[in-house]
């Protein structure tokens, strides 16, 4: 039976946006118990600032760090891994495991500078981990079984909803999920700016375009109901939102989400060098 995570003890390499987010949701969600949440970042201050900020601990290196913990988040930046990794695998003691969420790093990669056999779990979380509706997807490295992936979705469930898949569909929820926020806020931005052109002010449409995706984002979740039946459900014959979906359609917009998906998985998988 896998460990719960409020028994583990979790590092934290790089608590910037994402790394202090995560470790947030997961203190206020009970999921990580403050007294077991260790941080290290190359600026120790800044380290001491977000330990204290949430009753957590900092270390003051990575081989401190790794002393203290079950397993580590790497959650510095890709282009710090050549720097880390070294350190990090002189520190790690047989049964210590790495969960990393750098975009663009294969399992493989991370297991190439780990000690042999060092279970590696690799998670694609998206900004919204920063108010505790991240879209995560997680994937087990060679080396890693249920008990690691269990914790990581334990972990990444402090801060929204997550999903398995294999490794080879990271670039698929990089185009999704990963590039997806902008591509909502450039639809919450559109829906604004057209109430605006109809008499609203930017603030009173942003507020109603911004309410609108976050209810019907909602529904779709609540409801559990296909979003293809839950449009049909409020498209009255000859009404309003059949008036304007047949504009969306004219404008091609469904094709425009495809094409948009398509193209940021494409180049995701180009910058991972796929
Ligand atoms: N932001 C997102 O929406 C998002 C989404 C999915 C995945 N990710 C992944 O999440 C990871 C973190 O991204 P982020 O946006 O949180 O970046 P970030 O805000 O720059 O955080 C990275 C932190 O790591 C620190 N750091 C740099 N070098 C280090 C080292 N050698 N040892 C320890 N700490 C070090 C940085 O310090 P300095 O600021 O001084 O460099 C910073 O505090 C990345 O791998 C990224 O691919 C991010």
């Amino acid at each position: 039976m896998s460990a719960e995570l409020s028994s583990q003890r979790v590092g934290f390499i790089g608590v910037g946006f994402m790394g202090e987010a995560i470790l947030r949701g997961a203190i206020a969600a009970g999921g990580i118990l403050p007294k077991n949440a260790w941080v290290y970042d190359i600026r120790q201050d800044h380290a001491e600032a977000v330990a204290e900020g949430h009753g957590a601990r900092a270390a003051g290196s990575y081989g401190d760090l790794v002393r203290e913990v079950d397993w580590v988040v790497f959650s510095a930046k890709p282009q710090n891994l050549d720097e880390i990794l070294p350190p990090l695998a002189d520190a790690l003691s047989p049964g210590q495991w790495v969960l990393s969420i750098a975009a663009g790093v294969s399992t493989e990669r991370l297991a190439a500078g780990l000690p042999d056999g060092t279970p590696v779990v690799r998670v694609m979380p998206n900004l919204a981990a920063s108010v505790g509706e991240a879209a995560t997807a997680i994937c087990a490295g060679a080396r890693a079984d249920d008990s690691h992936t269990d914790l990581a979705e334990e972990l990444f469930a402090t801060v929204g909803r997550t999903v398995r898949v294999e490794e080879k569909y990271l670039d698929a929820v990089t185009g999704l999920s990963g590039s997806g926020p902008a591509f909502m806020f450039l639809a919450i931005e559109a829906m604004a700016d057209a109430g605006v052109q109809i008499g609203l002010t930017f603030e009173q449409a942003c507020l109603l375009a911004a309410q609108t995706a976050l209810g019907a984002a909602k529904v779709v979740q609540e409801r559990g109901v296909h979003p293809a039946v839950l449009k049909t459900q409020v498209t009255s014959p000859g009404g309003t939102t059949a008036a304007g979906l047949q504009e969306l359609e004219a404008g091609a917009v469904r094709a425009a989400f495809a094409a948009a998906v398509r193209a940021a998985a494409e180049r995701s998988r180009e910058l991972g060098g796929g």
